[in-house]
């Protein structure tokens, strides 16, 4: 298996109890003829200091976490090549860092392109120890401390997690809790009405009592339990609107029930209409997350994180900041990435987001982001993540979680080091290629800052009209003349959510950065462009760039030695993506070549 930790060969035995064991398991395997100290200080947490001695002697001094982290540094860095050379201490920048599974209890995985769970089958939790194991060491080796294994559209029978199937989620809790991750769930917030309560109703005391008596039952059995997962009122999932009251009354009525075990409630904020009509001119869905939340900034008790994805869509290919994430001064936010590449080329096409995050953390403030948490990549095929390079992603949203000042190339690098066997040019290559993938993916598929341009509900291939006519809300209204959306003051206003000097780098198309160009702006398509070409000109080029860039990667690519199977793995997916790319090629470029009548400048085949 070809996980950056493939190396480490020795299975952790299934007897340790403790993260402190684990990191001394871990390095006794490591580094058997070097002698070592492990100092346990509960008060630092997840931070850890390494110290070097003469003849190869080190100490390591963190919290029973802190230890773990310290000693996966230690071992991959020495897998790297990285020798210890003097003192290095480091803590998390955020306290949680999360992975959110979107796996139901059937085995099937929503959005899921890795094959099946890793945790349920045939309607419960059902797993290979080995597995679970080594995904444990996955996630505690780049410091990811929580696991939300359920889908967060909870759907029967994901409900007896809370119920008759907790002896096996303590179980489960207890072959990761050695790797220092701690298990959250995702709830249904209508689940009282499963037993004989006619409401949902936050505010109804019956409702409160059934929570805080669940919650006392379900930290019986998982004490270290992170806490709930609530997607309400989004998508047809029921939630406080139904009675009248708004997420702060909702998400406050669970984190009461939850504070005396120190759970939290993770709260997340995609809600938006998704019946709309779209001879609605009126409503801009990016504006939904605002409307529903900015007011409530202060309202929520002390044990709720709203979790905002980056962007105000969802996971679209380029996408502003959320403005919720730069507005909420006084709540605890988590940022939502997605590891799924359910937008993004499903883990067929090459897609490393690490300089997408790069982009996002750049305008992240400071203060109250406490947690970071992405939607789950992974699954049951023998390689974990579908397409054997996907699993960069995974290592690094962990690295970048932890610090995001970390370098792009760097941890890239890191990742192929550990996995690969390459020499340093053909490492070199592999670097390049994946750090490039996400502009190549950008450039053949949404112009400018436009999304939804893909196959609707599948989510792969284009299809640049899909969406048009559809009830969500996902509209680009290309006509003859003109393509985009006026969503600055003039327009939807949806700009207006933003402080004064984020708003002020986008309100002028003549100084909006060009890949956002259509996201902000509804622009003629002989735009004059900053470099002299005409917006047409500009989407033919990049569609016509992206699809060569991806030949140039497949040559490159292929002639790199995997090993099996990732080489055949790699092959198949690297031709599917060629067909892809010139699918979307040629039907972006024909679909507004047919709304322009413009020609190519350079007379290039687009179909009449
Ligand atoms: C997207 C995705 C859904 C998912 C939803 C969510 O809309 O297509 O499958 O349930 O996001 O984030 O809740």
């Amino acid at each position: 298996m070809n996980l950056w930790l493939g190396k480490l060969s020795k299975t952790p035995p299934v007897t340790l109890r403790t993260p402190a064991e684990t990191a001394r398991f871990e390095l006794e395997s490591f580094f058997p003829h070097t002698p070592f100290d492990l100092y346990e200080q509960t008060d630092m947490g997840d931070a850890y200091q390494i110290v070097p001695g003469n003849d190869g002697f080190f100490s390591i001094t963190g919290g029973s976490t802190g230890l773990l982290y310290g000693a996966y540094r230690l071992i991959m860095d020495t897998l790297c090549g990285k020798a210890l050379s003097g003192t290095v201490t480091s803590e998390p920048k955020y306290s949680l860092r999360m992975i959110n599974c979107w796996d139901n209890a059937d085995g099937d995985i929503e959005r899921g392109y890795a094959g099946r769970s890793l945790f349920f089958r045939n309607g419960r939790l059902e797993y290979s120890t080995e597995r679970i194991q080594t995904l444990g060491r996955l996630l505690a080796s780049v410091g990811l401390n929580v696991l939300c294994i359920n889908n967060v559209n909870v759907h029967y029978p994901a409900q007896l997690l809370l119920e008759d199937y907790l002896p096996d989620l303590a179980a489960l809790a207890d072959l990761f809790r050695p790797f220092g991750v701690r298990l959250m769930v995702s709830v249904d917030f209508s689940q009282p009405m499963r037993h004989g309560i006619s409401t949902a109703d936050p505010l109804d005391p019956a409702v409160q009592a059934w929570w805080k008596e669940t919650a006392g039952r379900v930290y019986a059995a998982v004490p270290d339990l992170a806490g709930f997962l609530v997607k309400a009122d989004s998508e047809g999932r029921p939630g406080p609107f139904t009675y009248g009251r708004n997420h702060a009354e909702g998400a406050n009525m669970l984190a009461d029930a939850l504070k005396p075990f120190g759970g939290v409630v993770v709260w997340r904020c995609f809600v938006y209409n998704c019946r709309q009509d779209w001879r609605d001119t009126k409503t801009d869905r990016p504006k939904a997350a605002w409307e529903h939340y900015a007011f409530l900034d202060g309202e929520f008790a002390e044990n709720v994180i709203l979790q905002v994805k980056h962007g105000p869509f969802d996971f679209q290919v380029r996408e502003p900041l959320s403005p919720l994430l730069l507005g909420m001064k006084k709540t605890k936010l988590a940022m939502e990435l997605q590891l799924a590449q359910e937008y993004t080329g499903h883990q067929i096409d090459l897609y490393t987001m690490i300089p997408m995050w790069k982009e996002l953390y750049e305008e992240l403030p400071a203060d109250n982001i406490m947690s970071i948490a992405a939607v789950s990549n992974l699954g049951d095929d023998e390689n974990y993540t579908g397409h054997p390079l996907a699993a960069v992603n995974l290592y690094t949203y962990g690295l970048l979680a932890w610090n995001p000042d970390v370098n792009a190339e760097e941890a890239v690098a890191r990742w192929c080091r550990m996995t690969y066997d390459f020499t340093d040019d053909q490492e070199q290559t592999l670097v390049s290629l994946l750090l490039s993938s996400r502009r190549t993916y950008e450039k053949y598929t949404a112009p400018l800052g436009i999304g939804w341009m893909i196959t609707p509900h599948e989510h792969y291939g284009p299809n640049p009209s899909g969406y048009e006519y559809d009830l969500w809300g996902t509209y680009h209204k290309a006509d003859r003349n003109a393509v985009g959306i006026n969503r600055t003051h003039s327009g939807t206003g949806y700009l207006d959510q933003y402080p004064e000097d984020f708003r002020r780098k986008y309100e002028d198309p003549a100084v909006c950065p060009d890949l956002f160009l259509l996201f902000y702006h509804r622009l003629p398509y002989d735009y004059r462009m900053r470099d002299g070409r005409t917006l047409i000109q500009r989407i033919y080029d990049d569609h016509f760039e992206g699809l060569e860039e991806t030949r140039v990667m497949a040559d490159r690519l292929l002639a790199l030695p995997f090993p099996e199977p990732d080489a055949s793995v790699i092959r198949d997916r690297m031709n599917q993506q060629l067909y892809s790319a010139r699918e979307w090629c040629d039907i972006i470029n024909t679909f507004f070549h047919r709304l322009s009548g413009a020609p190519d400048a350079h007379g290039r085949t687009i179909y009449d």
